[in-house]
């Protein structure tokens, strides 16, 4: 991975959430601004690979979107299943590695192998890191982080006194990505809706109510534009900012 250039995020977490209100105020159905959402997706990564942008990371499917209704959860995992089918090839070319995070073994087996397959060809991949948060709970990723952590001290590996932050940040998903440094939400509603609770800790926050499918360049860059302008001071003051002092605090 590069270094970082300022006033340019390394790496861009979105909550992509509206495409059900943009489908209902055209009086049609809630697939529809799924799929107006999918188009969406390819103008954002087409952005962060513009701007040089180093890691996507999507919402794509929470843990609790189980819970809609079969028919809205069946059309989404159709929309996966031909994304997967359509996209990888052209992403593979423009030099994007994919990779995905969250329960997988609640997708279909069909669903599954067209992950692994889009990882196993992307892997080489470095332009881009974008991955896809499906069926991902940040409270899930940190319990299973706590699971993997409590195995090893079962098996005399590691020291209870020795989980710590940084063994905790090993474990939880994102691991090797620099943590994201903005967080976009569309769709008007301020909350993380248990997106990357670990890894948002000191990620700056962007907000809008334009819906998801209407997502375009301009918008993306008036969060780029706000995030330059803004004193990341990860606890510290104003003036050890200025005087370099992250440099050896920041994640
Ligand atoms: C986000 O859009 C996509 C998913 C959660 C899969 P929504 O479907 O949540 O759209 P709204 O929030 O109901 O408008
Ligand atoms: C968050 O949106 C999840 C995704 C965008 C995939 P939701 O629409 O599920 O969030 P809530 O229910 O409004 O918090
Ligand atoms: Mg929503």
């Amino acid at each position: 991975m590069s270094t970082a250039r300022p006033g340019i995020p390394r790496h861009l977490a979105v909550i992509m959430d509206g495409n059900g209100r943009w489908a209902e105020r055209r009086r049609r159905p809630r697939v529809i601004g799924h799929r107006a959402g999918a188009r969406a997706v390819n103008v954002c990564i087409d952005f962060c690979l513009e701007r040089g942008i180093e890691a996507l990371t999507l919402f794509a499917f929470s843990s609790e979107n189980w819970g809609r209704p079969e028919e809205e959860v069946g059309a989404l995992m159709k929309l996966f299943l031909n994304a997967l089918d359509r996209e990888v090839d052209e992403l593979d070319r423009r030099g994007v590695r994919v990779r995905f995070i969250g329960e997988r073994e609640r997708f279909s087996p069909a669903i599954r192998q067209r992950m692994e397959a889009a990882e196993a060809q992307t892997r080489a991949n470095a332009r881009l890191s974008l991955v896809i948060a499906a069926s991902y709970g940040g409270r899930q990723d940190i319990a299973q982080a706590a699971r993997a952590l409590a195995a090893e001290v079962a098996a005399g590996r590691l020291r209870p006194e020795d989980i710590d932050e940084a063994a905790m940040g090993r474990c939880v998903a994102l691991a090797d990505l620099p943590p994201p440094d903005l967080f976009i939400r569309t769709g008007g509603d301020h909350r993380v809706s248990n997106f990357l609770l670990w890894q948002l800790a000191y990620t700056e926050l962007w907000f809008t109510e334009l819906l998801w499918p209407d997502m375009d360049a301009a918008t993306l860059q008036r969060a780029l534009d706000d995030y330059a302008g803004r004193e990341r001071r990860f606890g510290l003051t104003s003036a050890q900012i200025a005087h370099g002092a992250t440099e050896n605090t920041s994640a």
